[in-house]
């Protein structure tokens, strides 16, 4: 089973931040970290998940009603009297550049169901390319439509399909986005393994994030494997690698 960082190491550290980034980088074994990309009031991509701003920071509001300025003027709550910013995608792809360069991949999650986006497509390919990561990025959305305009922007790209059942990433997949993997959440199996056709799927969990506290419980990933799960998105991978 492969083991990826789900918004970093999000259950001891905040969210997306360069702190949960960092802790990530740093775990022996770990295939690879996911994130999630919005855009700014002015166009700049930053790496946030929700589409409003209240649940991780003190500012209130949609975070496409910010400025860039504007966000970095955000805090995230650490702990300790400490805190983080939302990071610019480009800060990201600074700070983890000789990580991926050594083997480590980045999923980038488009968050673009709920707002667009328009133009999010281009601005991340481009951004990519500038830092030459094309071949360590794994781009996925929900949206298949964006997923397709990923694959016309860049046609080597690799891409993961999103959606909540296995067999809707499967028909989505068919539908020719261009995904060559299945990202299911981890609980809405429902093929037979025979039916996922050897596919890439890279299950997605929920569950508890910094600060609230950990169950403690870890997944049977052997099961999970017998499911026809050949990675996970973990917000505890430390705690199984
Ligand atoms: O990319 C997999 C997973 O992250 C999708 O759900 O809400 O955590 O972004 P969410
Ligand atoms: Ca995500």
């Amino acid at each position: 089973m492969k083991i990826w960082a789900h918004r970093g190491c999000s259950q001891m550290y905040p969210e997306n931040t360069l702190l949960a980034f960092g802790k990530a980088a740093g775990i022996e074994g770990l295939t690879g970290i996911e994130l999630d990309i919005q855009l700014t009031k002015d166009g700049y991509l930053v790496v946030f998940h929700d589409e409003r701003v209240e649940r991780t920071t003190d500012g209130i509001g949609e975070l496409r009603q910010y400025t860039l300025a504007e966000v970095k003027r955000l805090h995230i709550d650490a702990g300790g009297g400490k805190y983080e910013q939302i990071p610019a995608m480009e800060e990201v792809l600074e700070f983890l550049e000789d990580k991926l360069k050594e083997g480590l991949k980045l999923n980038i999650e488009l968050k673009n169901s709920v707002f667009p986006y328009e133009g999010i497509e281009e601005k991340i390919v481009n951004l990519v390319y500038r830092f030459g990561l094309q071949d360590r990025i794994i781009y996925s959305s929900f949206s298949a439509l964006s997923l397709e305009r990923i694959k016309k922007l860049d046609p080597k790209a690799k891409i993961g399909i999103l959606d909540t059942k296995v067999s809707d990433c499967l028909y989505k997949l068919k539908g020719g986005c261009g995904a060559d993997a299945l990202h299911p959440y981890w609980k809405e199996m429902d093929l037979p393994k025979e039916r996922l056709e050897g596919y890439v799927v890279r299950a997605w969990l929920t569950g508890h994030l910094y600060p609230e506290k950990s169950t403690g419980n870890l997944l049977n990933l052997d099961m999970l494997k017998q499911q026809g799960i050949t990675d996970v998105f973990l917000n505890e991978p430390e705690r199984y690698l």
